[in-house]
């Protein structure tokens, strides 16, 4: 018999919008995202939310409350929201999707409801991974509240939560319907978090847009606490998740079939050292430490001029990143070792399947992928960021002994 041969395609679109004061009642993105003169209203929505935003902004719930009550027309919450813990927590406790998944299938959401995600990248990611997986996947609004996930995490298309000891080893390809980028909660941010996005807008500088990485050079100090100015934040946010939006529509990939994933660049030592380190390090941090290795080891195998090295280093250590952490070499000379950072190298052609491919820097704004790596020459690359972490903690040494 013949075979038959299945051939569609599916369009997708979705808004990422930036605000304040999301849910003010007279703020009107919410209800905007959800209403559809098409579809019976009011829309059934379940909030999920990260307990580490909320120790901030303690009156959340009763504003989304209030908001749902003052727009009774357009949406409904079936449930009081879900709190549940921010950060890495959020991706490693297979209960709380279970609990999501039961809170939904209580509440009757069906495909035509609402989940609402408010919190950093992790919860973004464990809310976005639960709503993907019910009924095959109900419908998803983002709402950010972490630099990171503002301009990178949150306005993508993927989810994912832990599992066996594996970052991101369950997860879907699931675009959100909406993504409300709401900026005041930036605000209240620890420095570590504020800081820690702005490694992803230094990738993608880097690997896309010349310009961009000037930009955050020029405003180095004014991104960087104390000062976190806001307004070159807004810049460095919207910009950042403009590339990335523009990467996942134009690269021909958006569900990463292929074995290329550009946007991975530094990430390969990225997730390796946040599991090393026990997700002290934040993902940000960590990419901050993969994107100044990868520079290096681009620099030392003859891709990326000294001055270039120079600038991002430079502009990482303006914005108070530190680009050594102890786990980066200690087990460098037994590529087998299960702690061996090289190990990320498996991981991450694991992860993807495929033939291994990395993505380096041939000069600031253009990057080159390679297939194979020089093991030698990422050992000097991890020695070039011990001396300069080392130097630079003798100098704050001495400027604090004077
Ligand atoms: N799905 C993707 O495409 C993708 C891409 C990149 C990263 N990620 C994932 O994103 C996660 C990292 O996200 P992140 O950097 O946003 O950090 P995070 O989600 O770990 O949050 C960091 C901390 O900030 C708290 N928090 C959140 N919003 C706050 C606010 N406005 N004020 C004060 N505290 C607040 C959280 O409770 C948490 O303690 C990682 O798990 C990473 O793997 C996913
Ligand atoms: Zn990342």
């Amino acid at each position: 018999m013949q075979s038959i041969h299945q051939d569609f395609s599916v369009e997708f679109s979705y808004d990422v919008h930036f605000t304040t004061g999301l849910f003010q009642p007279k703020n009107k993105l919410l209800t905007d995202a959800v209403a559809d003169p098409e579809e019976p209203m009011p829309k059934k929505m379940v909030a999920v939310l990260d307990k580490g935003l909320l120790a901030h902004h303690e009156d959340l719930p009763d504003q989304i409350e209030t908001y749902a009550k003052a727009h009774d027309d357009t949406l409904t919450l079936a449930a009081s929201p879900i709190v549940v813990p921010g950060g890495e927590a959020a991706k490693n406790d297979p209960d709380l999707v279970n609990h999501i998944h039961q809170v939904i299938y209580e509440t009757r959401l069906d495909r035509h409801a609402y989940v609402l995600a408010v919190g950093g990248g992790a919860v973004l990611d464990l809310a976005g991974y639960a709503a993907g997986t019910a009924h095959r996947g109900i419908r998803l609004i983002r709402v950010p509240t972490t630099v990171l996930s503002q301009n990178d995490s949150g306005v993508g298309v993927k989810n994912g939560i832990n599992a066996f000891d594996t970052k991101n080893f369950l997860g879907t390809f699931e675009p959100p319907d909406a993504v409300l980028n709401d900026l005041s909660f930036l605000r209240t941010l620890d420095d570590r978090d504020w800081r820690a996005g702005i490694s992803e807008a230094i990738k993608v500088g880097l690997l896309k847009d010349a310009d961009f990485f000037n930009y955050l050079c020029d405003h180095a100090s004014a991104l960087a606490p104390p000062t976190r100015d806001l307004e070159a934040m807004t810049h460095v946010v919207y910009r950042c998740a403009e590339l990335h939006l523009d990467h996942i529509a134009t690269s021909g990939d958006p569900f990463e079939k292929g074995s290329s994933r550009p946007l991975d660049f530094g990430h390969w030592a990225a997730h390796k050292l946040e599991e090393l380190t026990d997700y002290t390090l934040r993902h940000g941090e960590a990419v901050a430490i993969g994107i100044a290795l990868d520079c290096a080891y681009s620099h030392l195998t003859g891709h990326l001029s000294s001055e270039a090295l120079d600038r991002i280093l430079d502009l990482t250590a303006a914005l108070g990143f530190d680009l050594y952490v102890p786990e980066m070499d200690a087990h460098l000379d037994t590529p087998d070792h299960p702690d061996c950072l090289f190990q990320g190298l498996d991981s991450f052609r694991e992860h993807l399947g495929g033939e291994l491919t990395i993505m380096l820097l041939n000069a600031i704004g253009e990057g080159i992928e390679v297939h194979s790596v020089d093991r030698d020459r990422y050992r000097d690359a991890v020695a070039l960021l011990r001396r300069q972490h080392a130097e630079r903690v003798e100098q704050d040494l001495s400027e604090t002994a004077s």
